[in-house]
């Protein structure tokens, strides 16, 4: 059983799927590990200390071609061409509207696991790699808020006299939008939150700050079974649209972190809105990969407008290689450990397993999670 960890393609990514930590656990499972060279410089990780782990260094091609190959995301079409058929593929698939990226992967016969798609049940919160990473993106989201604001955060009363405090709102709060108040909160902002999910009141509260939202009668049966978000009514849109306007031209720092699985992300934040900020004013953008919560933002870029505000859209996540890295490689440990027998140190995948039913987009040449089958 050979497990390969290649270096991530996407030059925007800076993380790696495995750690020395890690792959000494795989090894000791009775797995063979093959990291491909500089896998895990940007990330902290020399190539000598995945050697000393046990770890092979090895060619792309060899750590593609194992028999289960572990990734941040998911392979490009140059490196499924390096899959071995039969191969198991785990990483953060991003199916949704990708579906020939994973009929790509189907046709070259790999079973594909999409970490992302893991219910959020107790058994899985070991492997959950959207809170994992959801939570540094929120801390770090706030720290590049911070960095690019040419004013304090904390009030200050000096013999020069007081310095305000900074206004930060944060849009969306999921496990990144609760980091994200948390860590406004230690730099001293007044923070303030909004969700649609009702929820998140009395969380954004215990966290000591204040909620803004709309709270009417379809606010209090805004979230799912599954407790995620739903998509709203354009009515509602419209009101929570002019309470939120109103509200943002008074804000110095604004993080949205909005998102509604399968969809993509909600516009709260329109160029107009961007336009009444003052100078200097900053937002940070966490779902400008998926379509983005503010008008005006570019993934990977920093934006000024022309009134003087800044629009950060940086992978945050990829800024923390190092933590995002150790703990996504955790999450990845856990599950795959539930695919191998340790009494006979071999692969043995139970394909009912409502963990792996959950996340296994393709296996044995066709696509066949329900919700990327061929129409
Ligand atoms: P997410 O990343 O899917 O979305 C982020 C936030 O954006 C959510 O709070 C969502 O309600 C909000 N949002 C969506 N549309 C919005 C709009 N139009 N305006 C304002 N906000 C909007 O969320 P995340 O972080 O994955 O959390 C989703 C749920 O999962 C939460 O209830 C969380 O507590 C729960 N969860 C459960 C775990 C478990 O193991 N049981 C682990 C982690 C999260």
């Amino acid at each position: 059983m050979l497990i390969g960890v290649p270096a991530e393609k996407d030059p925007a990514e800076t993380r790696v799927a495995a750690t020395p930590e890690t792959v000494k656990k795989f090894i000791g499972l009775g797995a063979d590990v093959a990291v491909e060279h500089g896998a895990g410089v940007e990330a902290g990780v020399p190539d000598a200390d995945f050697q000393a782990a046990g770890a092979r260094l090895v060619s792309a091609p060899e750590a593609l071609g194992a028999d289960v190959v572990l990734k941040v995301r998911r392979p490009k079409p140059e490196e499924i061409a390096a899959l071995k058929n039969g191969a198991l593929v785990v990483a953060v698939m991003d199916p949704y509207g990708h579906v020939e990226a994973i009929d790509a992967l189907a046709k070259a016969g790999v079973s594909a696991f999409a970490m992302e798609l893991l219910p959020r049940i107790t058994r899985a919160q070991v492997m959950d790699v959207l809170s994992s990473q959801a939570n540094l993106a929120g801390y770090r989201a706030v720290l590049d808020a911070a960095a690019e604001y040419g004013r304090a955060l904390p009030m200050m009363m000096t013999p020069a006299g007081t310095v305000p405090a900074a206004k930060m709102f944060i849009m969306g709060v999921g496990v990144a939008g609760l980091q994200a108040i948390a860590t406004g909160r230690r730099l001293g902002a007044i923070v303030t939150a909004t969700d649609v999910r009702p929820a998140t009141k009395e969380q954004v509260e215990s966290l000591g700050a204040k909620f803004v939202a709309v709270e009417d009668e379809e606010f209090k049966q805004a979230e799912t079974a599954g407790g995620y978000a739903k998509e709203m009514s354009d009515a509602y849109k419209a009101k929570q649209a002019s309470l939120i306007a109103a509200h943002i031209a008074k804000q110095d720092i604004v993080v949205t972190t909005a998102l509604i699985p399968g969809r993509p992300a909600p516009r709260l934040v329109t160029a107009e809105m961007v336009r009444s900020m003052r100078p200097g004013s900053v937002l940070v953008d966490l779902a400008v990969e998926r379509g983005g919560n503010v008008e005006l933002a570019k993934a990977g870029e920093l934006v000024t407008t022309d009134n003087g505000a800044k629009i950060i859209g940086y992978s945050s996540v990829t800024r923390l290689a190092a933590t995002a890295s150790a703990l996504y490689s955790r999450n990845l440990y856990a599950f795959v450990e539930t695919l191998i027998d340790k009494a006979n140190k071999a692969l043995a995948v139970n394909w009912d397993d409502e963990l792996v039913k959950a996340t296994c987009l393709t296996r044995g040449g066709a696509i066949v999670h329900p919700n990327f089958l061929p129409k």
